[in-house]
């Protein structure tokens, strides 16, 4: 993959053949995404050969939320980690039933928790809600309350609570969700009270714990640190009352050339010496992971063209896409870097790999479209290039679509499917342009 190293140069091959690339942009149009089903079902297996069941493994939708690519992923045995009403919505069109869905997130509204109690009194309960804080915890067990659960026949809301692991997570400043400042989760202390305010038999009932240190981890250590803070937390409080067995270590699982970043098996391992380092009876039995990135990353390429070609004092030659921040919001975020591959050259198909050794290459920064100057993708090796050319931006399948914005009017790209045969498949269609009502 290029460019999920925040700031770090990859060169990888694209996962689709530049001929399938150029086909996408014919058929529908520029900007369009395209997934790869081939990366997406190797990215599976290899995160269930590190995790193996009964590992349960959910697929975050906050890094892709297209329904088609959900829907991919819930049929290769999925499940679902989803942050608000939306995204649920989006795992049960993708298939999903709510006993595969996990709702976590620090930004859950009355109307989700409400939403997730109404589903556990209508008996098709999500499999677990994470609690982000005491206040949190106080207003679903209110609701749960309210709504009967737990009384007369009807089963309690099964809750994990988020442990803030405090940990320095080996990522950019802005993935580190795990850190001690960060607004994620609880401290042992606050966790710690709110579970023991929490009786055994009540509407709410505490299955365990959740953690999440960071995304795009670049070394094992802060998460291995992370899961036996948490798992020590968890044999504490498991020690002191019933039906504590589930822990979720969350996501974070990097991509990058292979040896750069580790593998999930490397994950997996700490886990496996962390779970042993505790006593039998104390650990926990219900195990999950809920990766987003490790999964769709290599999988998705964004097809542009070529708007404007022109030289700039300072800079050189300068290249304006139609995409730009509004499809592809990382490297503005994050100074993330996703390399650009020319698919055409002054009008005539070219091979990316052929590009690199023949043709004249030479840098061009590489802006996008917008009514910004930060929209920019930075400096890449780019043959001759006219309006109308097309590259691919590569491994854009994680946080990509989903952080997409409609800024300047923009419309969604469309979102296809690459399949393993060479044949596209709709997956979203292109969102529509919608103008503004007269004398509004
Ligand atoms: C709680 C939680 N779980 C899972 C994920 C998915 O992370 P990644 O895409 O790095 O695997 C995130 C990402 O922010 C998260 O906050």
């Amino acid at each position: 993959m290029a460019g999920q190293g925040v700031g770090g140069v990859a060169a990888v091959a694209l996962p689709a053949a530049p001929d399938r690339l150029r086909a996408a942009a014919a058929r529908f149009g520029t900007p369009v995404g395209v997934t790869a089903v081939a990366d997406l079902e190797a990215a599976e297996a290899e995160l269930r050969a590190a995790f193996p069941d009964p590992w349960l493994r959910a697929f975050s939708l906050k890094a892709n939320d297209v329904v088609a690519v959900v829907a991919r992923l819930g049929a290769l045995g999925l499940d679902a980690n989803v942050v608000s009403r939306g995204e649920w919505a989006t795992a049960r069109r993708a298939g999903v039933p709510n006993a595969r869905i996990t709702l976590e997130g620090i930004g859950k509204t009355a109307l989700d928790l409400r939403a997730a109690v109404r589903a556990a009194a209508d008996g098709e309960p999500l499999r677990w809600v994470a609690v982000e804080s005491p206040d949190e915890l106080d207003a679903l067990e209110a609701m749960a309350g309210r709504a009967g659960l737990g009384r007369a026949g009807r089963p309690p809301i099964e809750v994990l609570l988020r442990l803030n692991p405090a940990v320095t997570p080996e990522t950019h400043a802005g993935l580190a969700v795990g850190r001690e400042t960060s607004k994620f989760g609880m401290t042992e202390t606050e966790l710690t009270a709110a579970a023991s305010a929490l009786p055994d038999v009540g509407p709410v009932r505490l299955r365990g714990l959740h953690l999440h240190v960071g995304s795009q981890l670049g070394a094992v250590d802060a998460w291995r640190d992370a899961v036996r803070r948490g798992l020590a937390l968890f044999a504490l409080l498991a020690a002191g009352r019933s039906g504590m067995d589930s822990f979720d270590v969350g996501g974070g699982f990097p991509v990058g050339d292979p040896g750069s970043v580790p593998a999930p098996a490397r994950f997996a391992e700490e886990a496996a010496r962390a779970l042993a380092s505790i006593p039998a009876d104390r650990r926990p039995t219900r195990l999950a992971t809920e990766p987003g990135r490790f999964l769709v990353a290599r999988a998705g390429v964004i097809v542009a063209r070529v708007l404007h070609v022109r030289e700039r004092a300072g800079w050189g030659r300068v290249v304006v896409l139609d995409a730009g921040m509004t499809e592809l919001i990382r490297p503005m975020l994050y100074g993330a870097r996703h390399r650009v591959i020319a698919l055409t050259s002054l009008g005539v198909a070219v091979d990316p790999g052929a590009a690199v050794e023949g043709a004249n290459l030479a840098p061009a920064r590489v802006d996008g479209p917008v009514c910004e100057s930060t929209d920019s993708m930075g400096v890449h090796d780019l043959p001759a290039l006219r309006r109308g050319d097309l590259v691919a931006i590569a491994d854009t399948g994680a946080y990509g679509a989903s952080m997409a914005m409609s800024y300047n009017g923009r419309p969604a790209i469309p979102q296809v499917l690459l399949e393993r045969d060479g044949t596209l498949t709709g997956g979203r269609a292109r969102g529509r342009v919608v103008g503004r009502r007269s004398g509004s």
